[in-house]
């Protein structure tokens, strides 16, 4: 059912307006936007759209094709505490949007209808494109004005404070900035960005997410445990962020680390350099010459982050031997997906290779489809 038939259904009026948002694969650049580094991630054609409509009063209704429930709160009383479960999401961004200047004391309210094509728990950020859709259809509907910059960080602040996962800027921009065929090449320091040319298409290639099932959650455990450990390190290092250490730097911070943080540090330090040279790489010699770092980005956060699980190792591996240029897990890590980058013509296989290693291992039924660079969060009608 569309977000506009959802809408219909569940309040029995036509929306005023649909908005939708993509999900994001992360080409390179993983655990370094919290580190205020760089990040290469593309927005997908896997998208949240959200139907809306004002109310002629100030409470807030949303419902959504992934749950039962209609959740309700008077704007002005939405905050992180009073939040749970998936409306955490879409109301945490109207809390946030607050937050952010817009008076929700003085504003009507909305009804809105969420749906999805994002797979939930991929790695794929379907909590971003929930976020990135509702912001930007609040943000016209409400007349904000804000830009897409303030919108990511709109959508950061829920996920931090409404949803509790400690997670960065990534995701929303990508969401939000995406181009078709173009990475989002972000300075998550600045939140400077450029699209990069990604010419996937014109040089036969195809990417490839292989989605393990291993399910996993930033709001708890090993995510903020990694958060923790970077700035722990730079803390040592006596940098604001491990934005500010480089490979020269790698040295003398083995010296002073226990190596445990050290290593850390290294795949933080190292991972920011790939990004700096897969966007070089692109632009001097194309797609078909970034395989290496990205299996590099891989066996650094598998090694050194030690965020990788044995289905990632094994979607990774399988995938380089049947035709992948290059492969490595994405997102966060701890489960989720992995991406193989690949001549159009070889897909099909490794898709049937990695699922027959799966299945010898007993793994879990990987699910595996095809991703192009898309446009970001937009209106569509
Ligand atoms: C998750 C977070 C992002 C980023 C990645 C790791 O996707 O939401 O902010 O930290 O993990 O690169």
């Amino acid at each position: 059912m569309s977000s506009k038939d959802g809408f219909r259904a569940t309040f029995g009026y036509e929306p005023t307006g649909t908005w939708v948002a993509p999900g994001r694969v992360n080409l390179i650049g993983e655990h370094t936007d919290y580190n205020e580094g760089f990040v290469l991630p593309f927005a997908i054609d896997r998208s949240t759209t959200v139907a809306l409509s004002s109310r002629g009063d100030s409470l807030v209704r949303v419902a959504s094709a992934f749950a039962d429930e209609l959740v309700e709160l008077p704007l002005a009383e939405l905050a992180p505490d009073r939040l749970a479960g998936w409306s955490a999401y879409p109301l945490g961004v109207a809390w946030a949007l607050g937050e952010h200047g817009a008076d929700l004391s003085a504003l009507p309210g909305v009804d809105l209808y969420i749906e999805s094509t994002v797979p939930v728990g991929a790695g794929l950020s379907s909590s971003a494109a929930i976020e990135s859709a509702v912001a930007v259809a609040l943000d016209e509907t409400w007349e904000l004005g804000l830009d897409r910059r303030a919108l990511a960080r709109v959508g950061q602040l829920a996920e931090n404070k409404a949803v509790g996962a400690p997670t960065g800027i990534m995701d929303q921009s990508a969401s939000l900035l995406g181009l078709e065929d173009h990475g989002v090449f972000l300075d998550c320091r600045s939140l400077e960005s450029q699209v990069v040319e990604l010419g996937f298409r014109a040089a036969g290639l195809e990417v490839l997410v292989i989605d393990t099932k291993v399910s996993h959650s930033h709001a708890t455990g090993g995510y903020a445990a990694r958060r923790a450990s970077c700035e722990a390190g730079a803390r040592i290092l006596e940098v604001s962020a491990l934005r500010d250490v480089t490979v020269d730097d790698l040295a003398r911070a083995q010296r002073l680390l226990d190596d445990e943080t050290f290593r850390r540090v290294r795949h933080v330090v190292t991972e920011n350099q790939r990004v700096l040279d897969t966007v070089a790489v692109l632009r001097s010699e194309g797609p078909l010459a970034i395989g290496e770092l990205l299996d590099a980005s891989h066996t650094s956060m598998r090694d050194d982050f030690e965020i990788s699980v044995p289905e990632l190792d094994l979607a990774v591996v399988t995938a380089r031997e049947n035709g992948a240029i290059g492969a490595r897990m994405t997102g966060g890590g701890f489960g989720g997906a992995a991406i193989a980058l690949a001549p159009r013509e070889a897909i099909e296989q490794i898709a049937a290779a990695v699922r027959a290693a799966f299945a010898s291992r007993d793994y879990a039924e990987p699910a595996t489809f095809t991703v192009t660079a898309a446009d970001g969060a937009h209106r569509l009608r």
